[in-house]
Parts: structure tokens; sequence; C-alpha cells
């Protein structure tokens, strides 16, 4: 068998050795019985990396960190909420034409949809990169209510300027009150599990505690969020949603979302036994 008769799919990012992309795409395909294989490149060049996804005929890319920003100037076109957000995870190869998308701010919204509705509530959201961009993005568009809250104060301003909401230095979080807070910094991601981005006694503040990391499923910020009587989401079903977004963009069927959630939820448990 030849490449030629395989679709290829797959991700670009540097490191790639520890992302369950490769082993949740597979396990959609492979349900879905489409010849086609998903690929991890960790990425020296994304430019050339770009130029590889022509030359090999690769149908779809996924796009990881740190190449979510610069690999907008090596694309032929880029979709109007990739452009606003400043960033792209999902690249479509369309007969050596390349499009770029963003669905993690897709994936989001559909996963706090599955639990909470969004318009006319407020949100906090701590963290002003690039991973609240999309997360802002997403409540706007949805018609809910963010207020920015972060370390580096003028980050805040500038992310909550240009999307026009609120803002506020981290040192007045004790003024915050509302429906749902985000997490959207790395703080309490593998290997950094010991840490939480916010303040324990204050988190009877909010009804919801959400975070958007995945690995380990209950942080630091979840589990003391449980504790004080919040109700919580992992980044789990952003994780989910955001890639099958990305095959239903690559393929256009519809793929086994709640399969692909069990598969990593699996690898997952396997990696840390829950209460671990
Ligand atoms: P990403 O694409 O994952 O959002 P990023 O663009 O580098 O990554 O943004 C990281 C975010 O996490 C920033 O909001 C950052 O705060 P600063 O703007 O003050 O740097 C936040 N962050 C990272 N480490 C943090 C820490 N130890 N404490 C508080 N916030 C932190």
């Amino acid at each position: 068998m030849s490449t030629s008769d395989i679709k290829l799919f797959a991700v670009f990012g540097n490191p790639v050795t520890h992302s369950l992309s490769p082993l949740m795409h597979q396990a959609a395909y492979d349900r879905m019985k489409l010849n086609a294989r998903y690929i991890p490149f960790c990425v020296k060049d994304i430019g050339k990396a770009v130029d590889g996804i022509r030359g090999l005929n690769i149908q779809g890319v996924s796009v990881t960190l740190p190449f979510k920003t610069e690999v907008m100037n090596f694309l032929d076109e880029v979709e109007e909420d990739a452009r606003k957000i400043g960033a792209v995870n999902t690249i479509q190869n369309i007969q050596g034409r390349l499009i770029g998308y963003n669905t993690d701010w897709i994936g989001f919204v559909l996963s706090l949809k599955e639990s909470l509705k969004i318009r006319g509530k407020q949100f906090a959201v701590l963290g002003a990169g690039g991973a609240a961009r999309g997360i802002v993005y997403g409540l706007l568009k949805e018609g809910g209510h963010p207020i920015i809250l972060n370390r580096t104060f003028s980050k805040a301003e500038a992310l909550g300027k240009e999307f026009g909401c609120p803002f506020l230095p981290f040192s007045e979080k004790e003024r915050i009150k509302s429906d749902c807070l985000i997490n959207t910094t790395s703080l309490g991601m593998s290997p950094d599990k010991g840490k939480s981005p916010f303040p324990e006694k204050l988190l009877k503040n909010f009804p919801w505690v959400v975070d958007i990391i995945y690995n380990p499923l209950k942080t630091k910020l979840l589990k003391e969020a449980e504790e004080a009587g919040c109700r919580t989401m992992s980044g789990l079903g952003m994780f989910v949603h955001q890639g099958a977004e990305q095959i239903k963009i690559w393929t256009g069927q519809e793929p086994p979302r709640a399969y692909m959630k069990k598969v990593v939820l699996t690898k997952l448990n396997r990696q840390a036994p829950p209460g671990a």
C-alpha cells in the first residue's frame, strides 16, 4: 500500500510527544472506517513544514503550540474567526490551496453549552494569552459577558480593549463575583500539577469553575472548586470537540464524539488513576 491510497492527516507542534491528538483522531478514523493515518510531526521550521503539506499531499493538519500564530503567514487563506482570534489550529488542503481555521473556540463553546447557558451570563476569564483570545471570542459570539483578569495587567487591558470587554488587575480579584470562572492559563497542567491560578478562599464567588486543562483531568483548581461546592468542568470536552470539528472540516462527516471522548478518558485514567 502506498500513501496514494491513504488519506494523510497530521499534527504540527514542538513538542508533540505527549499530544493525545494522534490517539483520538486515529480512533475516530478507524471507527468511521476511513483509510486514514494521523501522524505527529515535531516541527523545526513551520514555513517548510507547511510546504510539506502540499508536497506530501496531506489533507489536513492540526497546529499546536508554539505555531498557532506564526503558521498564518504561510497559508493561502485564513477564515474570519481564526483571523479575529489571531490563531489557526486547523489547516485544510484543497488541491494545494491551504486554508486556516480555528476550532478551539468552537470546541470550548460546544463543551460549555453541554452544561451551561452562555447567553446573558457573566464569565471571569483568567489569562490573556493565545488560549484566552479564543475563549473570550467564543463567549462574546454566544452572547456571554467576559471580564478578563491577568497577572500582567497590560495584556488584560489590551485584550479587553480589542474585544470590547471589561478587564481588571489580578490584585482586584476579590471584587469579582460571576456565574463562572474560567482558567485559560497553563497553571496546573501536568507536570506542574501542584499549582492553581486562583485563591481557594474566593472560589465560593463562582457557581461554576471551568479549566481548559484536561491533563490532569482534575487540576488543583477544580479539586478546590469542588471542595468549595462549585460545579466544575475540565478541558476534556473542549479537546474532543475541537478535534471533532477538525475531522468535520476535513472529511465532511460527523465524527463519533462520544467514542473519541471515551478513548481519551481511558488513556488519561490509565496515566493517572482517578483520585491520584
Ligand atoms: P497560551 O497560548 O497557552 O494562552 P500564552 O499566550 O503564553 O499561552 O499565555 C499564557 C497565559 O497564562 C498568560 O495570560 C500568562 O500571564 P502573563 O500575561 O502575566 O504572562 C498566564 N500565566 C502563565 N504562567 C502564569 C503564572 N505562573 N501565574 C499567572 N499567570 C500565568
